[in-house]
């Protein structure tokens, strides 16, 4: 298998063509078919795209992760699901991979295919939103951005749904991988959200898929839509929003002194994370180590009164800390469209429609675990966070999230593989280790190999972990992938659905279901 992969790679290495796109990681064949014919078949079906001699190319191309830019044969932009139905059968007959893009911030750039050369369907004109108010279920465009979802359903009928904070993601890779915010210990993950799906298949065709038609494909479009069909619509069952949300962020510069005082104050945390008698899940927070190690805060939202917070979690959580918070921490009583608006940095949680601008380069990782975390693996993971990573030794400016997802009373932890195509319900934190360069630099190596060793200083400890499927990352080959994201038995039921959905191997990414023996 290594052996294979290294003569397919070998004469495109030589002949440097993938040198103008740095980070490329997996690479399918050594050339891929001139566009001319998939062109052509979009044309006589009407369907309007872009190539790369249109003038606002660009502006469609251009990925929200700077490090990995790839560059598409051609982008459709659909504006019925007819137009995405013969988009997927035009790349079909043409021999081109196809990933739809929804709000295009998938960390390995795979709305744009993860490597050259493929057919992108940007979802950009599927933007409605519209709530039945007696219901409380949604119906949601393919290609609605997180910050205008909450608002349209906030404006419609006061309602919420739990979701990622940045108000950009978007719907369609978020929904279908997973999804967490402060309000999934409460609401569940965004996943966990989806009541039925309308969506186009492999073989052009488009059905509405929910728990009693099509199970199967509602079964895999949930964990891995990737690699299983286009989602055109979501419904989506909204909550009531919680009335008041108080917004704690408490900041723990003892914490930054010492390894041992490190591990410490985040054994404290963990272990009122642990406490049944306080924790319920009305409580959603993380931990970060923000800007190269010189901040280390808790941080998060809990839906009650202010009264009952200050009586029961405060000192529940500062109590099992050994350092006191600084004046820089905060607690203040909101509610939930202002909670929204400042967790997502920006004046409002509006997003335009057309030419959405934000960027980065960067590289993450992830480490899930179901189990708290030992002392060994917190003690390496703040030994190399503390030196490695402080200071002029930092070859990168970096950060790391560790969210609660499980413990007491989780309602992440309400299913099971069984109920979605997705393995991390039991998972109790979730890490994120995040490094950002320059927009205008290339970003450093010694910056990717530190990510590297900062993740690998805490799994090096950890008699078992896994990986964060929307904090998907290219660094992985497609086994590591399989085994990290999905684990054996559900990679080999969903390697039988695609076998039978997409026998042509038509939704590819580097890291897809395969067809084949993989
Ligand atoms: C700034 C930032 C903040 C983030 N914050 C959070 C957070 O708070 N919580 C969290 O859980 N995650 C967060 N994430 C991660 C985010 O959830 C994932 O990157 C997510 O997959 C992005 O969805 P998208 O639609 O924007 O991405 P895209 O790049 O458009 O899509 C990602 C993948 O899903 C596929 N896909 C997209 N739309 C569809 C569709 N309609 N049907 C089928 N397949 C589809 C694409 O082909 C691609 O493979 C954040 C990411 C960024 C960059
Ligand atoms: C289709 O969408 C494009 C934007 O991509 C828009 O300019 C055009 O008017 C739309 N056409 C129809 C028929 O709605
Ligand atoms: C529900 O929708 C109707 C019709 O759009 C509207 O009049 C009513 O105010 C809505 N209810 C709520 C609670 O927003
Ligand atoms: C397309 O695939 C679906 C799911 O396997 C199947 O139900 C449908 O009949 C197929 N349509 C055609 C035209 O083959
Ligand atoms: C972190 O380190 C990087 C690289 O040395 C540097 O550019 C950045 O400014 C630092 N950030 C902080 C918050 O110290
Ligand atoms: C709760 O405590 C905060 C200080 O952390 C204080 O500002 C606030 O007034 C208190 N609220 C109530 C209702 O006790
Ligand atoms: C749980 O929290 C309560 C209230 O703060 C406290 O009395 C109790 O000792 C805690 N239990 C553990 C195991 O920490
Ligand atoms: C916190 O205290 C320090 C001195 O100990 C002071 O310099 C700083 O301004 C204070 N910050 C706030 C937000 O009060
Ligand atoms: C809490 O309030 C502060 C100050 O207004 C804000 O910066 C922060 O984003 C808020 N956090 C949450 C979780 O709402
Ligand atoms: C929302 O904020 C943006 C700036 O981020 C601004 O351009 C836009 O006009 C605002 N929209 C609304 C509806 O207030």
């Amino acid at each position: 298998m290594a052996s294979l992969l290294a003569l397919t790679l070998l004469p495109l290495l030589l002949a440097g063509a993938q040198a103008a796109t740095p980070g490329v990681q997996h690479i399918r064949g050594t050339s891929w078919p001139s566009p001319v014919a998939l062109v052509q078949c979009l044309d006589t079906h009407h369907i309007p795209y872009r190539v790369t001699s249109s003038p606002d190319w660009a502006e469609y191309a251009t990925t929200f992760n700077a490090r990995l830019q790839y560059i598409p044969a051609a982008i459709a932009l659909p504006n019925t699901t007819d137009h995405v139905s013969s988009a997927v059968m035009c790349a079909s007959k043409t021999g081109f991979p196809v990933q739809p893009k929804s709000g295009g911030h998938s960390y390995a750039s795979f709305s744009t295919g993860g490597r050259n050369g493929i057919l992108m369907i940007s979802l950009e004109n599927f933007n409605s939103i519209k709530l039945d108010n007696k219901t409380g279920v949604a119906m949601v465009g393919g290609g609605v951005r997180l910050g205008n979802l909450a608002q349209g359903i906030w404006d419609q009928g006061r309602r919420a749904l739990g979701h990622g904070t940045c108000p950009g993601v978007g719907i369609g890779g978020h929904f279908t991988h997973g999804g967490y915010g402060y309000s999934s210990r409460l609401l569940g993950l965004a996943l966990d959200q989806i009541i039925a799906l309308d969506v186009i298949l492999a073989n052009g065709s488009y059905v509405h898929t929910d728990s009693q038609s099509y199970p199967d494909i509602y079964y895999a479009l949930r964990g891995a839509a990737d690699s299983f069909g286009i989602v055109t619509t979501f419904y989506l069952q909204t909550s009531a929003a919680p009335e008041t949300v108080i917004n704690f962020s408490y900041s723990f510069p003892d914490a930054l002194t010492s390894v041992s005082n490190a591990v410490a104050t985040f054994k404290g945390v963990q272990k009122f994370s642990l406490n049944g008698s306080v924790v319920n899940r009305n409580i959603g927070f993380g931990i970060t180590i923000a800007g190269n190690a010189t901040g280390y805060t808790v941080h998060g939202t809990y839906f009650g009164s202010f009264a009952s917070y200050n009586k029961t979690i405060a000192p529940a959580l500062l109590g099992q800390i050994p350092f006191r918070p600084s004046n820089e921490s905060t607690v203040q009583e909101t509610d939930w469209i202002t909670s929204l608006v400042q967790l997502g940095g920006a004046p409002n949680l509006t997003v335009p429609l057309h030419g959405y601008t934000e960027r980065d380069n960067f590289y993450a990782k992830s480490v899930t675990t179901t189990e708290p975390f030992n002392d060994k693996a917190l003690e390496r993971f703040f030994l190399w966070a503390y030196t490695a990573g402080r200071g002029k030794n930092s070859p990168v400016d970096w950060f790391s999230i560790i969210n609660l997802y499980g413990g007491p009373d989780s309602a992440i932890g309400r299913y099971n593989e069984e109920f979605a195509a997705y393995a991390g319900y039991d998972d109790l934190w979730v890490v994120q280790n995040y490094g950002s360069a320059p927009m205008n630099q290339q970003f450093p190596k010694a910056g990717l190999a530190f990510l590297d060793s900062l993740n690998g200083a805490m799994t090096s400890a950890m008699p078992e972990y896994a990986a964060y499927l929307n904090y998907i990352d290219p660094s992985y080959s497609r086994e590591q992938a399989y085994r990290l994201y999905y684990g054996e038995e559900l990679f080999k039921r969903l390697k039988e659905l695609k076998k039978q959905l997409d026998p042509k191997d038509v939704f590819w990414n580097p890291q897809s279901i395969p067809i084949g023996s993989h």
